[in-house]
């Protein structure tokens, strides 16, 4: 059986990306080779490599490796895990299936070792138990084999209501097939490499651009190539819209802010 190269990113190698890589060879060894490397190499931490020893799990021969060692190896799934909310997550430059999960730094944490060895831990428990449910989800969508079903639109547009949160519905080779409800208007972004489609279900979409909008409407579709600043916006209450992009295209490109949606839900 082919392994899957998964790549685990944080700043400095030290504890989250050494605890994921750790837990996902311990749960899945089998299914997956495991790395993990920071922007910049330091050291692993000490109370990683406790909190991971109280689980029996040995960090101990674990070293700190800089990103750019690892850059040239073929990466299936490259996940981050730094904390969105306080930190400059770093951001692997190659084409590959990216995720981001947040989790706070230990690291930061105060107090006496005790103390911040609790912290330590709590954090090995939610990355121990978002790898259990991604190792769910792969497994529901890779193993399902060769299932070709009908994808009914109206259907998926009627198991959500929230508004630029997009749900994957397919997968047509490393593209992902999303649906989307649009209100009111998004963000300014770009995205370095990926192109976007948007193909109008329902409703009127103007996509705004720095050379003037464009408006799109049901039963037509606007391709957005990488690198175009874009800015989405509702013309009518509701838009429907169906996206093309590259699985692990970020929703708000560039920009990171409270509409930001790294993990998408498959409906
Ligand atoms: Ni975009």
């Amino acid at each position: 059986m082919n392994k899957q190269r998964v790549l685990f990113l944080c700043t400095h190698n030290s504890a989250r990306s050494q605890m994921a890589e750790g837990l996902l060879r311990s749960l899945a060894g089998d299914r997956f080779d495991v790395a993990s490397a920071g922007t910049e190499a330091t050291r692993v931490h000490p109370l990683a490599i406790r909190a991971m020893a109280d689980v029996g799990i040995d960090l101990s021969r674990h070293t700190s490796k800089s990103v750019e060692t690892l850059l040239d190896q073929p990466w299936d799934h490259v996940i981050t895990v730094c904390d969105s909310a306080n930190e400059r997550c770093p951001i692997f430059p190659k084409p590959t299936h990216r995720l981001h999960w947040s989790f706070p730094d230990p690291s930061q944490a105060r107090g006496t070792t005790g103390d911040r060895l609790n912290v330590f831990r709590r954090v090995r428990d939610e990355i121990a138990a978002r790898l259990e449910a991604w190792l769910e989800t792969m497994a529901a969508t890779r193993g399902g084999g060769s299932t070709v079903e009908v994808v009914r639109l109206a259907e998926k547009f009627g198991k959500f209501s929230d508004a630029w949160s997009p749900r994957i519905v397919g997968e047509v080779n490393a593209m992902h097939v999303k649906v989307v409800k649009l209100r009111g208007e998004f963000v300014w972004h770009h995205h370095d490499r990926e192109d976007e489609l948007f193909f109008v279900v329902h409703g009127r979409l103007r996509m705004q651009l720095r050379d003037g909008d464009r408006e799109v409407g049901p039963g037509e579709l606007i391709i957005v190539p990488h690198g175009v600043e874009h800015c989405p916006r509702a013309l009518s209450d509701e838009v429907h819209v169906l996206l093309l992009e590259p699985a692990g295209t970020l929703n708000t490109g560039n920009v990171q802010n409270e509409r930001t949606v790294a993990e998408l839900e498959r409906i």
